[in-house]
Parts: structure tokens; sequence; C-alpha cells
């Protein structure tokens, strides 16, 4: 990379301090590494690479990394430096009770520490399943050594009686059909069989395309790692071309504070809504910002949306899938067709502007990859509402919606919490129409506890049998980003924290608008008041363990739910009245 720093000498390395110091300390770190076999003249002098690692047998979307990291290892070696693999607990998107944004900053604050602890020059991440990418970025950030990110890449395309199968939509779109009588049981084996045939992560554009892809965008990774397939022989080749990189950035002393600015944030926002990416990465991106002292707000997004049509044809918004994607032309080939809308002079981990790295690119389907004189929704990928419901702020994503809702008021039909909605929701006798508004409580950060993705509240038997598919829906969860439907989630404050969800009572009118971007309980102040002043707190929901952490520090969803005392504020604060980080020794 281009930059007036000087390269760095071998004894300006921070793996000096472990292995080149003349000390008994250092004596125990090079005879423990000639223990593993290594001879001083293979790391000594050399750049050290943290190969964070979040395989895991529970993990399906990165069950080739065992394979992968091979492939940055040699690398690695080919260019100098010296690898060295360090697990990291993997966030198991189908599998991680409550929900794996629990443990979202538990993954940052454990890449940030073994960073910090351990002999690195600097870091391959590896991740890909929805929350491991801001996480493993969060924690590098908070580092700030060079970083680069290896995503796992999409899986292949689902398959089932000859059709395409996207991963979560067509999840909820046949379990909706099951439970409307219209398949089988054996049928919906078959979905189960076909849906996810691959090692990769999900291949709609739900978060984990959206996050690999902002990550690319952001100038994690080499140009066009995002969109090749997880099983690709050009996906392992990228692994090579990653870890012989992270060396040279070493080298030249390329950190993400180099080349992180507002402007890479904005082409971060603005590519995920030109992908029609998802609602998720609201809450990650804006976390992310903060950690690279980054002011990035949810109207950000709001303003940028305003101006920003949707050009990616993907499932859950649109047809296809990230195999398509891929094959006509990837993400190079998207940011260049987003012209203008995107500031190629952001700077990337390889040195180059964003625009250096997506010159050439082709685009070989423009009906995948669409011309922004064709887009699939012309602006509006999603919006932020505000209103006496959600006085800091809620999101919805109208690309994927039924446009009869744009604009609608409709009876609420108020569900406490998760279990209640279970209980209730199919009773035959439950009082309810496809305008209603169905409303979840105690779902948010604090209160399910962890903002899990019930946000694509379930539309009740009754109305699936009527051929309903959408409905207005009200909650303080997040949604999946391979859901779809008219539901407004990370409803601001939450409902546990008092918020005025917690207000809300069956029977109540609730009035959302789009283009206005406002949702409001329709009740009188006197009435908001009486039941303000009735309204009770609820018992927490962990009383011991990384539980009590959690509760205690989680900020909410239009904060990016990191945690307060790992904001770079928080750290600068504490290093002014004499705390802030140890040195190490
Ligand atoms: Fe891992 Fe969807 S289950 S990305």
């Amino acid at each position: 990379m281009t930059t007036t720093k000087a390269r760095k000498k071998p004894e300006e390395l921070r793996s000096h301090r472990w292995y080149g110091a003349k000390d008994m300390r250092s004596f125990g770190h090079r005879s423990r590494t000639a223990g593993m076999g290594y001879h001083r003249s293979d790391y000594m002098g050399k750049p050290v690479i943290a190969i964070i690692n979040t395989w895991s047998d529970i993990n399906t979307c990165h069950t080739h990394f065992k394979q992968r990291v091979e492939e940055i290892k040699r690398g690695v070696w080919q260019a100098g430096g010296f690898p060295v693999e360090m697990p990291a607990m993997s966030l198991s998107e189908p599998m991680q009770k409550p929900t794996t944004m629990l443990y979202r900053n538990l993954l940052a604050m454990e890449t940030e520490e073994l960073l910090r602890s351990y002999p690195a020059d600097g870091c391959v991440l590896m991740g890909g399943c929805d929350k491991t990418t801001p996480a493993l970025i969060m924690g590098a950030l908070s580092m700030n050594l060079p970083t680069m990110f290896m995503p796992a890449g999409p899986m292949l395309r689902g398959d089932y009686k000859g059709k395409f199968l996207g991963s979560g939509s067509d999840t909820w779109k046949y379990w909706a059909e099951l439970r409307a009588g219209n398949i089988t049981e054996d049928d919906w084996q078959e979905v189960e069989d076909g849906i996810a045939r691959s090692p990769g992560h999900c291949m709609t554009m739900g978060t984990a395309s959206t996050m690999t892809s902002a990550a690319e965008v952001l100038g994690f990774t080499l140009p066009g790692a995002a969109s090749i397939p997880a099983p690709d022989s050009r996906h392992a080749q990228m692994a090579t071309l990653t870890g012989k990189a992270i060396v040279e950035m070493v080298w030249e002393d390329v950190k993400p504070s180099d080349f992180l600015t507002a402007a890479s944030f904005d082409n971060a926002v603005t590519a995920v809504l030109g992908l029609g990416g998802s609602t998720n990465s609201i809450v990650h991106l804006v976390a992310m910002a903060k950690r690279a002292g980054i002011n990035l707000t949810i109207d950000r997004f709001d303003e940028l949306a305003r101006k920003t049509p949707v050009i990616a044809n993907l499932r859950p918004s649109g047809a296809y899938l990230m195999e398509d994607f891929y094959y006509s032309g990837g993400l190079r080939a998207f940011l260049a067709q987003m012209g203008d809308l995107i500031d190629g002079s952001a700077m990337q981990c390889n040195g180059k502007t964003l625009a250096e790295n997506i010159a050439g690119a082709k685009v070989y389907n423009d009906d995948v990859i669409r011309p922004r004189s064709n887009p699939l929704v012309a602006k509006d990928g999603l919006a932020v509402l505000r209103g006496n419901l959600a006085p800091e702020g809620a999101i919805i994503k109208p690309a994927a919606m039924e446009k009869r809702f744009y604009k609608h008021q409709g009876r609420a039909v108020v569900f406490t919490d998760y279990n209640d909605m279970n209980a209730r929701l199919d009773d035959p006798n439950l009082d309810i129409d496809a305008d209603s508004v169905i409303v979840l409580q105690s779902a948010g950060p604090q209160g399910a506890p962890g903002m899990p993705e019930w946000g694509q509240l379930p539309i009740p038997q009754k109305l699936l049998k009527q051929g309903v598919r959408d409905m207005l829906r009200i909650s303080d969860a997040r949604m999946s980003g391979t859901s779809y439907g008219a539901c407004v989630l990370h409803v601001t404050p939450e409902s546990h924290v008092g918020g005025p969800l917690a207000l809300v009572q069956t029977g109540d009118l609730i009035a959302m608008d789009i283009e206005a971007r406002t949702v409001d309980l329709k009740i009188s102040d006197e009435e908001f008041a009486k039941r303000r002043a009735a309204w009770k707190a609820p018992a927490p929901k962990f009383t011991r363990g990384y539980g009590v952490l959690y509760l205690k520090h989680i900020q909410q969803a239009d904060k990016g739910c990191d945690f307060d005392f790992l904001e770079p504020d928080q750290v600068q604060a504490a290093a002014a009245t004499g705390g802030g980080e140890p040195e190490i020794h």
C-alpha cells in the first residue's frame, strides 16, 4: 500500500516483544515454539499472522474452514510470514439458542483479547455465518492491527423437485404452505434434505451475504472475495492470496484506521441498500463504525435509502441466489453498476482505491445485476420509522413486503412474549383478521434476551388457509435477513425497559406510513400517561454468568447493541482517569 509510513523493520514487529527479547520469558516463548517443531529461522523476524478461525462441528456454514485455513497458511508461508491458527467461538446461526446475537459481543471480545494477548503482528479473520463477520471485525477494529477478512462464501443453491431453494426464504415459504395444508410432511422433508447441500453460508441476500459484502466494500478483503461460492476452487485460491497479502500489510503497517473513513461506511450502507440487504446490517454496521471511531446513525441509512435503488435481484427481495450473483459478475460488477452512488476514492486493505479494485468489472446477466435504469425497487430498500411507538426509531424493509401495507392502520393483537404468541396464535377463536396488526413484546436486546430473529411473526393458521401471506407485524426483535413481509423491527426503546411498545394493548389502533416514516399508537396522551404510570419493570432475564454482564452493558438497537464499555470513548475516558489498558509484558 502506498502510505507515508516507512516499511517496518523486523525488530519493530509487535511479535519481537515475545520472540526477540533477551530475557527469560522470551526463552519460554521460543523454547515452546521449538517444541512444536519450528526452528528459529521459521519465525524470528517474520510477521506472525494470527488466523482467527471460527470453524466448529456445530457450524455447518464453516465446515470447509479446516481446509481453508491450510490454504491461508500456505499463502502466509510463501510470503515469508509465520501463520498461527487461533480457534475462536463459532456463532452457528441455526443452532445457538436463544440467538447468536446474544454472543456477538462475546466473540468480539474474544477476538480482541486473542490479538492483544498473543504475539500477533496482523490477522486474518475467518467468518461468514451471520454474526461472525461483525463480531470478528469489531474485535479486530478495537485492536487496530493489520487485518484481513476471509469470507466463508455462500453455499450452493438449494434443490427441490427441480426448483432452486433459497436459505431461510424458502423455509418460511414452505413452512407456511405446510401449515396451510398445501404440501405434505414428505414434501417438507424433501425441502429439509435439499436446502443446504454444501459448505458455506446462507446463499440468499441474508445477513451473512450482506455482511460479507459489506466487509469487502469497507476494504477488509481482496477484491471479489465475498461472492465466491464456498465449494468453488476459486475460493481456495482466494484464501491463499489472502494469506500472502496480509504479510505485506504487516510490513507496510496498514491498519484499519489507515483506510476506514465515514465515506467507507457510507459505501457499505449504500451497497447494502443496493443489494436489498438484511435489516440486521443496521445494528452491525452502527456497532462496527463506533469501534472505528466513526459516527454512523440509523438515520444515515434512511437518508441513503431515499436515493439508492435496489439493483441486485436476489432473494428475499428478488428472484436469484448468490451463486447466480457470482456468475453474473459478483460484487465487483454490482459496485461498478452502482456508479456514482459509491465513492470510488475510498481506500482498501490492498493499497488500492475501491475504484481501482472494481475497474473492468462486467455484468454478465443484467436480470441478476440490473442497470440503475431498471431497478428492482427504485428506492427505500430499508426505512427508519419514528413516532410515539418508536421514539428512538424502528426499521422496516419496504422492498420485501406487500405494497398494500405502505400506508396502513389496523387493530393491534398483542402477545406479551414469544411463549404467549406460540400458545395463542393458531387458536381458531383468536379475534384477528388480515388487517390486524400483530404485536410482540419482550423480544428486544434485554427482553428476549438477545434480540432474536423473531420479527417475521408467523401469520395465524386460519388466515394462512384463507390465502393471507403478509400482515403488518411489529416487535422489538430483529428479523432474519432471509425473511420478508411487512415487519416493523428493532422498535426502540424496547418494551422490556419501558419503551412504548410495552404499553400497547389488544384493540388499540396502530398506524404506519412508510412515505412519512411514521409508526404511531393511536391513543390519547392521557391514556398513554396512565398506562406508563401503571407499568412495572420485569425481572432481569439473567442472574449469573455472562448474561449478567450482557444485561448490565448492552445498548439499545439504535446504538448497535454493543457493550457500552467497549466503545472507543469509554476506553479513552478510562485512560484519562488513570485507567485504560495495561502494558503487556
Ligand atoms: Fe450460517 Fe445462515 S446459517 S449464514
